[in-house]
């Protein structure tokens, strides 16, 4: 019975999506003229939304800042909703989540690695593409509004999110955002920066309160954002959390000041879901639209704007910034012929996939070259992760649903071929996995986390068994490797006793093809850490015990600018891995750093270097040159700080210019006392190198005061 009604409301909905997506066209072509200047191509955005406002009811222009519910107007697929106004020609906005591929159950589209795997290549020209292939799909599949990317930097790796983002410093953040955004808008869909702002954890998400200083929040916080809002993203998420005591969705300073007038985003704010908790004080406070339905803007936001509470120029403001943005994304003019039943996958988008997993894999560990595998004649592969269970992407809004996944086993065994016998354990028995291991010229071992939205991991360890399965089979085979499939840092307890370990994140759909390139060496590792992994459990930045994930409802940020790798620099603490750090199978050299002295009278206080780098190995690859600044120790600011990096793939013995741009913000800090960025006088090192704690180059630059 269930499934005959289920059945019929299914037919319900596509009919009634055929019409909704017919209707607009057909009242575009009756009703396009002279009274409906708005529709006129050759106005600018902003003109044409002054020409529709004037046009639009106190009804149109309310329906147009929330979502609707499934109940109250059917639709499918989407995870938010704006239905058309075909009187006014208004397009239906259909939101859907995409951070590694279309989510919300589509099917027929391609799942991703996930983010932090992309920004693990350090390479905004892959962020480029991923962004790209994640609008096509999103595009073909009807959505106009891509609600991605993450962008929040990650302050404790516990966080259930970490997999979404880009890990733990702000300019990598800010780059990597900047660059898939270009590309999702690229293909249609109105991006969307979220969680804004200092989302950082899932524990208590819907209220804790996150304390953080001014100059934190400008200067760790705040920038992935200012370099989205400088990739013409179009929409930005508020988080559900409070930032300094006001929810983010109903903060006029976080909104209105920082946004909107600090960095003069000029599109619009829609809520979290559900993550909207006022009218008149959201309305005020710069929240655009609420999302998914109109508890607090609908009906009750009509009344507040008839009884005073909210001016219509307020609200005006609000609608305005949404239509200048579907004018300027062209949503009215461009057709979309596409709905939630297409299939947009396609070969070549599984191939990029794939190749994302390739390009973010890190290799952390290789004691005597253990890797790439030549010479075995046989492999034992062991986890569930290996074989039964390959955890390939994290939970929850991101989630895809991937049209197949090759597990670690399956691409092992057909890369080895018939000549390497590859035998399987999925560890749940350790003896077994011993003895599995020992018959096995080379041991496999894939371990995981599980990771999702609305929890935090309750520590760094591996769950389950696997610590002890590592140990057992490194002690049954002393040619041992370890596969991580983790969203974030693990603790390796085993670390010594392990000769590989290879950190491949969530690979997406691809993970056994990319898996096995990798271990034979048909591609050449190349990814690096963008986040720190700690060595011990109490040597985390958050203190010990952390000042997370809050007490009585406030997450104090206490730590300050000193997140991820700033504060084991400060603290002289040693991680287990640094920030910024992978091998390779080749080797790299750095030499001939050259800065050119800047002049602040004379240009923007900017610094130019070249420094070379040379493949001295014997095997082709890529290496990524890291730059870092070290500011006057007067200025207060953590002791270095990523300012640029370039990623080079050269042939052995290629060598290759680096050309690094250091910006005149890079090098200030933000001075609370005058509320503004200053550069100030005094003498400042850039240091080069491969990672935040190998950095065999530098030289030192003085400047001479001023203020950004
Ligand atoms: C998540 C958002 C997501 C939204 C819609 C929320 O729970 O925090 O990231 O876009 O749901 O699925």
């Amino acid at each position: 019975m269930r499934a005959v009604i289920y059945y019929r409301k299914r037919i319900t909905t596509v009919v009634i999506g055929l019409v909704m997506a017919v209707a607009p066209a057909m009242v575009a072509r009756a009703q396009t003229g002279s009274h409906q200047a708005w529709m006129n191509k050759s106005l600018s955005a902003g003109r044409r939304a002054d020409l529709l406002i004037g046009a639009m009811t106190l009804k149109d222009k309310v329906a147009l800042v929330h979502g609707v519910s499934r109940k109250a107007h059917p639709f499918k697929g989407y995870v938010g909703y704006v239905p058309a106004n075909p009187r006014l020609n208004i397009p239906a906005l259909k939101l859907a989540d995409g951070r590694a591929g279309v989510g919300n159950g589509a099917k027929g589209v391609t799942l991703l690695p996930a983010p932090i795997a992309a920004a693990s290549s350090w390479d905004p020209s892959l962020l480029e593409t991923y962004g790209r292939i994640i609008g096509k799909e999103q595009w073909g599949k009807g959505t106009n509004v891509e609600l991605g990317p993450t962008i929040d930097v990650v302050r404790v790796p516990e966080w259930g999110r970490t997999f979404e983002t880009y890990g733990e410093d702000p300019y990598l953040n800010g780059q990597m955002a900047a660059a898939e955004i270009k590309g999702i808008q690229s293909e249609g869909p109105i991006a969307n920066a979220n969680m804004y702002l200092t989302m950082q954890q899932e524990t208590d998400r819907f209220h804790i309160d996150s304390v953080v200083d001014e100059r934190t929040l400008q200067e760790i916080y705040l920038p992935p954002f200012r370099a989205a809002v400088s990739s013409g993203v179009g929409s930005v998420m508020c988080a559900y959390i409070k930032t300094d005591g006001v929810y983010s969705c109903e903060n006029p300073h976080v909104l209105n000041g920082l946004l909107k007038t600090q960095l003069g985003f000029p599109g619009w704010v829609m809520s979290d879901w559900g993550g909207t908790h006022s009218t008149a004080a959201s309305a005020r406070g710069g929240l655009d639209q609420e999302m998914p339905d109109s508890r607090y803007y609908g009906q009750a936001l009509e009344t507040a704007v008839q009884q005073g509470q909210v001016s219509m120029a307020t609200l005006d403001g609000h609608v305005r910034r949404i239509l200048v943005t579907m004018f300027e994304h062209g949503l009215f003019d461009k057709p979309q012929p596409g709905n939630w039943d297409s299939q947009v996958l396609t070969p070549e988008h599984a191939a990029f996939s794939r190749r994302v997993a390739e390009q973010g894999t890190v290799l952390l560990k290789n004691e005597g070259n253990i890797l790439p595998l030549s010479g075995v004649s046989s492999i034992a592969v062991i986890g569930m992760d290996g074989g039964t269970k390959p955890e390939v992407e994290g939970g929850g809004s991101s989630q895809v649903v991937a049209p197949y996944v090759i597990s670690p086993l399956e691409g092992i065994r057909k890369r080895a071929g018939a000549a390497i016998k590859v035998t399987y354990s999925d560890g749940s028995d350790l003896a077994g996995a011993a003895g599995v291991a020992k018959a096995a010229s080379v041991a496999i071992v894939f371990a995981s986390t599980v990771e999702g939205e609305g929890h935090d991991r309750p520590n760094l360890e591996l769950p389950g068994n696997q610590d002890e399965l590592v140990k057992t089979v490194a002690a049954a085979n002393p040619k041992t490797i370890v596969v991580l499939n983790t969203g974030g840092p693990v603790l390796m307890p085993w670390v010594e006793q392990v000769r590989g370990i290879i950190e491949a994140w969530y690979p997406g759909q691809e993970d056994g093809n990319a898996i096995a390139a990798i271990l034979f060496g048909d591609v050449n590792p190349a990814g690096k850490l963008p986040l720190t992994f700690p060595l011990t459990a109490d040597k985390i930045p958050t203190g010990t015990p952390p000042q997370w994930p809050g007490v009585n409802g406030k997450s104090n940020y206490s730590e300050k600018l000193n997140i991820g790798y700033r504060w084991y620099d400060a603290t002289r603490n040693k991680p287990l891995f640094p920030f910024g750090y992978g091998l390779s199978y080749t080797t790299f050299r750095l030499n001939h750093l050259v800065i050119t002295p800047i002049s602040l009278s004379n240009g923007p206080g900017t610094i130019h270097g070249t420094v070379e780098v040379t493949n001295t190995g014997s095997r082709a690859g890529a290496e990524v040159v890291e730059a870092y600044v070290s500011q006057p120790s007067a200025n207060g600011e953590p002791p270095r700080q990523l300012c640029a990096f370039a990623r080079f793939f050269l042939k052995p013995g290629e060598t290759r210019q680096a050309r690094l741009t250091i910006s005149r913000r890079s090098l200030s800090f933000y001075d609370t006392s005058v509320h503004r960025w200053t550069l100030a006088a005094g003498a400042y090192r850039v240091l080069i190198g491969t990672s935040s704690s190998s950095l065999p180059l530098h030289q030192d630059v003085t400047i001479k005061g001023g203020t950004n």
